[in-house]
């Protein structure tokens, strides 16, 4: 675990905005983490924090199996910052009370500020914008706190203790229909708890590097690289701490884009020094998905033998004894931690590997989030082409071909996806979203060309808005590029005479289609 000089640590109630407080403490260069609220007490002082957040939640403080943290996090001399569930739990855990509110209080509500400093620093009296979810309200205020903010439902609306440096809010700072949202967490993390803006992708490196040399000291540590960001990223990473001591492998399983294993290899040897091995093994996956349709058994089958793949190599290196990857952020905490039992989300790249192969994992990501780690990838020197790419599944064009997998449809994938690719360029619109590609249906419909009937197959076209892939909603592409891209495939593919435009969110759709 790496302790991080200044910390905000945020302990996590199950609101839906919970890693928007992370990000939006993060934004301002200070290293914030999330950790369940039933968090030992010793956990968190060995993380040094240099204040405390409880979020929000779904909850009543006066449930009986309302979530609660140890209250002796009021005895430790960290200042702490409650936010809606957070808050009410900060106040009944002083003697205050909590009761159902006569009027829930949902959406944009002003707020007028009876006490500035503290919390809210040099802002003015007057209404401010903030964001209220909440149904439960404070009635009694505990002993030492007063109120500092009301809104028309809410007479306490913000609190502070009038000695000790604990601060309440019943509204969502963190989200950006708090108008002043920014302003308080950075009086929070700056004037109440003394952080400085220190946090930067530089300093970020600094730490990780001095880490990863201490850690791995003389022994070989292997990297799977695919060519996507976060494999990219974890290479240069490695590569700055212990050079040599890295080999990176990459496989092409026949499932990639046109021209991406050329493309990808190109670019490792042009712009970086690795140790590269290059393992085509198009022909074994190929073989082993032949006749396969079912989605799971294709991935079973690709992760088994990325595997075998993996050990075979790592035995011709010789005494490897760390594997790193990509892992990041969202993967940790996926869903969060509320309740400490939610499962953590296996990081389907390698799926399996490091039990298998009994190697150490190495995840210098494991903190970020993704667009911290396109910040990264530019800090450490990789071009842009490399750290915008859009995300590409490890199982490949295996899950965007429904049903079975042969040569004749890959190539039409491969055909269509470039178009699709092509055309978000050079509309612009290829950075603007989070991914876009083709799939191909396990489906022929009939149109006409010419005076002729055709019985064709259909291509799909998916491209989702995301900030972590957890959840994605549909790209409101402009109906002239869709028509580009519709046109162009159906001129120019041979095999399809229909495209259509995949209108789902996630969730309940998933971005692939597998
Ligand atoms: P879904 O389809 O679950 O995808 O909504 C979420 C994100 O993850 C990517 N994805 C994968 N990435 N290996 C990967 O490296 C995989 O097996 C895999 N499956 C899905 C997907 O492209 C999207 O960005």
């Amino acid at each position: 675990m790496a302790v991080h000089n200044q910390t905000i640590v945020i302990l996590d109630f199950g609101s839906q905005t919970t890693q928007l407080i992370a990000r939006r403490i993060r934004e301002q260069k200070v290293y914030s983490e999330i950790h369940p609220f039933n968090t030992k007490l010793e956990k968190i002082k060995a993380l040094k924090p240099a204040g405390i957040i409880l979020s929000g939640g779904p909850c009543s403080v006066y449930d009986e199996d309302a979530p609660y943290s140890d209250p002796a996090i009021f005895e430790l001399g960290i200042p702490v910052l409650g936010i809606c569930y957070g808050a009410q739990l900060m106040l009944q855990q002083h003697g205050g009370r909590v009761e159902k509110a006569h009027k829930r209080e949902f959406g944009k509500a002003d707020l007028t500020i009876k006490r500035t400093g503290g919390l809210f620093g040099k802002l003015e009296g007057g209404d401010h914008q903030v964001w209220m979810s909440h149904g439960d309200r404070v009635e009694v205020v505990p002993e030492g706190f007063e109120a500092t903010a009301f809104s028309d439902n809410s007479p306490y609306a913000a609190m502070a203790h009038r000695e000790k440096p604990f601060v309440a809010v019943q509204f969502h700072p963190e989200v950006a229909h708090t108008l002043i949202g920014t302003d308080l967490l950075k009086n929070f993390i700056f004037d109440i708890c003394g952080c400085k803006p220190e946090w930067t992708m530089a300093s970020f490196i600094d730490q990780n590097v001095r880490e990863i040399r201490e850690r791995v000291g003389d022994d070989k540590v292997i990297c799977a690289l695919s060519g996507g960001v976060d494999s990219t990223v974890v290479a240069a990473m490695l590569d700055r701490a212990i050079g040599d001591q890295l080999t990176c492998i990459y496989v092409n399983n026949g499932l990639m884009r046109e021209g991406e294993s050329e493309s990808v290899l190109s670019f490792f040897r042009s712009h970086t020094a690795l140790h590269l091995v290059n393992v085509d093994a198009s022909e074994f996956f190929l073989g082993q998905l032949d006749g396969i349709a079912d989605p799971e058994e294709k991935r079973k089958r690709i992760g088994i033998g990325f595997i075998d793949i993996f050990e075979k190599e790592a035995k011709k290196i010789g005494a490897v004894k760390y594997l790193a990857q990509g892992t990041l952020y969202p993967d940790v905490i996926e869903s969060v931690s509320f309740r400490g039992a939610a499962p953590i989300k296996s990081h389907h790249n390698v799926g399996g590997l490091p039990d298998v192969m009994k190697l150490e994992l190495i995840e210098p990501l494991r903190e970020l989030f993704k667009d911290e780690v396109r910040q990264l990838g530019l800090e450490l020197g990789l071009p842009e082409e490399a750290v915008f790419r859009q995300p590409f599944p490890g199982p490949g064009l295996a899950i965007r071909i429904m049903g079975e997998i042969s040569g004749e449809r890959l190539a039409i994938l491969r055909q269509a996806d470039v178009i699709v690719l092509e055309e978000m360029r050079r509309a612009g619109w290829y950075r603007k979203v989070w991914q876009s590609f083709a799939v191909l249906l396990p489906i022929q419909t009939v149109g006409v060309m010419g005076d002729g009937r055709t019985y064709e197959h259909v291509i799909a076209i998916r491209a989702v808005d995301s900030i972590d892939a957890m959840t994605a909603d549909w790209s409101r592409i402009p109906p002239e590029i869709l028509g580009e891209i519709s046109s162009r495939i159906i001129n120019e593919v041979r095999g399809v005479n229909r495209v259509v435009y995949d209108i789902s969110s996630k969730p309940p759709a998933t971005i692939e289609w597998e």
